[in-house]
């Protein structure tokens, strides 16, 4: 079979690396893809929000899957086009996708069906939203309510960073559109997981659970980012609360859809806030894998991924089974200098093939490009060093040890990856 994969992030390189074991998949396309994925994929030179072009593609190679990657074709309707030409595609239609695109709809879904998330209050007005966040005092948490790349969120302690951030987002209008509306939320306190589910909108099959991290520096100081590294498993998603999210988080929430006549197909993430009762209060919902979870994630997924991505198409999940591997994986996400805000570009690589020779590590690439022969830098987040080893501590040392191989200039990277789940566990 032939398969396109659309997006040029770590998740989607490792999406190509996982379909390229696959036993059905003879061929890989991908849009726009990144200098790691063209070793293993033909990258196409069509623009990934040109719909058009891309079904015209589909159609004249004969493809037989199309897996989307990011949100932003996503929530522009991308599925909902090639579902209506006969194509089979992988993720949710767009009006499933105001889960992920709308802060504002994904929280009155929950408050409407009982899914516990924080308590907030929706504004349109600056003066009104000021007005509200001098009543609630601080900490406090300030969300654009549209699509913003992971940037949209601030978690104020401070009145001045509350008001900095309602002008960032209402005045400065950083976020564009995304910001005519803003949530005011309650700032909730405990330990986060994310947790990905494959539904077909009947069935549902858990992932194996993980923990990313947001801020750019250690001891998460600093602003949110889109994720700079992640593992799997996360240690606080016991048994008993993966079963908790799935009765009481994605089974309600995919119902809730299905009422309005909406069928959820693809993969659900919920961001979560474990509280210290065990409850799992919803941060935020994604409709499509992580970045950076996939990578260590896919790198721990046993069974053909385009089986998984077939029966999630053709509504026969129920009849699969999905095997993960006990090793743990962790991911580190090196980035550019300026990350989160303007970064630097055009810096080349060393050291990438000297850490893919290490045993189980592979190297995921993100902002990278080909240049005279070379790889270079070419956006914020630049590779995802992915390692497994027989505990999450060993497959930690194992990508920090790769980590060490990889050189370009301006280069970042967190040095406390996974140690909240290695803290957790010594305690
Ligand atoms: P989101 O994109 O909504 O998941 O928010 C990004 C990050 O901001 C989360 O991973 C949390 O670290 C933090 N965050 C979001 N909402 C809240 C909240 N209500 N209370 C505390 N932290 C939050
Ligand atoms: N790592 C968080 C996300 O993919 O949104």
């Amino acid at each position: 079979m032939k398969v396109l994969v659309v997006g040029s992030g770590g998740r989607e390189h490792a999406i190509v690396w996982k379909l390229s074991q696959s036993r059905h998949v003879d061929k890989i396309y991908c849009c726009p893809g990144n200098a790691g994925i063209a070793e293993i994929a033909e990258c196409i030179d069509v623009r990934q929000d040109d719909f058009d072009a891309l079904l015209d593609f589909v159609k004249y190679e004969w493809i037989d899957m199309t897996i989307v990657g990011p949100e932003d074709p996503l929530s522009k309707g991308i599925v909902d086009l090639f579902e209506k030409e006969g194509r089979r595609i992988l993720g949710p239609t767009k009006a499933a996708v105001q889960l992920e695109s709308s802060k504002v709809f994904s929280k009155d879904l929950m408050r409407s069906h009982g899914i516990q998330t924080a308590d907030y209050k929706v504004f349109t007005s600056y003066l009104h939203a000021e007005e509200h966040v001098k009543m609630k005092g601080t900490p406090i948490v300030i969300k654009a309510d549209g699509l913003a790349a992971g940037k949209g969120v601030f978690v104020a302690t401070t009145m001045t960073e509350a008001m900095d951030a309602l002008k960032v987002i209402m005045k400065d209008k950083a976020f564009g559109d995304a910001g005519n509306r803003v949530l005011i939320e309650d700032c909730l306190q405990g330990e986060e997981a994310s947790f990905m589910v494959f539904t077909d909108g009947k069935s549902i099959i858990p992932m194996v659970s993980s923990q990313d991290h947001k801020r750019i520096g250690d001891g998460d100081k600093g602003l949110n980012t889109g994720g700079m590294g992640a593992y799997s498993p996360a240690p606080v998603v016991t048994p008993e609360l993966e079963k908790l999210v799935i009765e009481k988080v994605m089974k309600p929430t995919i119902r809730a859809l299905s009422s309005q006549g909406i069928t959820y197909k693809g993969v659900l993430y919920a961001g979560l806030m474990i509280d210290g009762n065990g409850t799992p209060n919803v941060l935020e919902f994604n409709c499509r894998l992580g970045d950076p979870e996939t990578q260590p994630i896919l790198a721990r997924l046993d069974t053909d991924f385009m089986e998984i991505a077939m029966a999630i198409a053709d509504e026969r999940l129920a009849e699969i089974e999905v095997v993960w591997k006990d090793d743990p994986a962790v991911c580190i996400v090196v980035s550019s200098e300026g990350y989160p805000g303007t970064y630097r570009k055009g810096d080349v690589i060393t050291g990438i093939s000297a850490a893919n020779q290490i045993e189980g590590v592979h190297v995921f690439h993100a902002g990278t490009a080909f240049r005279e022969n070379q790889i270079v830098t070419s956006g914020g987040r630049v590779l995802g060093i992915t390692a497994t080893g027989s505990t999450i501590a060993a497959a930690r040392d194992k990508a920090y040890e790769a980590v060490g191989k990889i050189h370009f200039d301006g280069m970042h990277y967190r040095k406390d990856i996974a140690s909240r789940a290695l803290n957790r566990r010594t305690d």
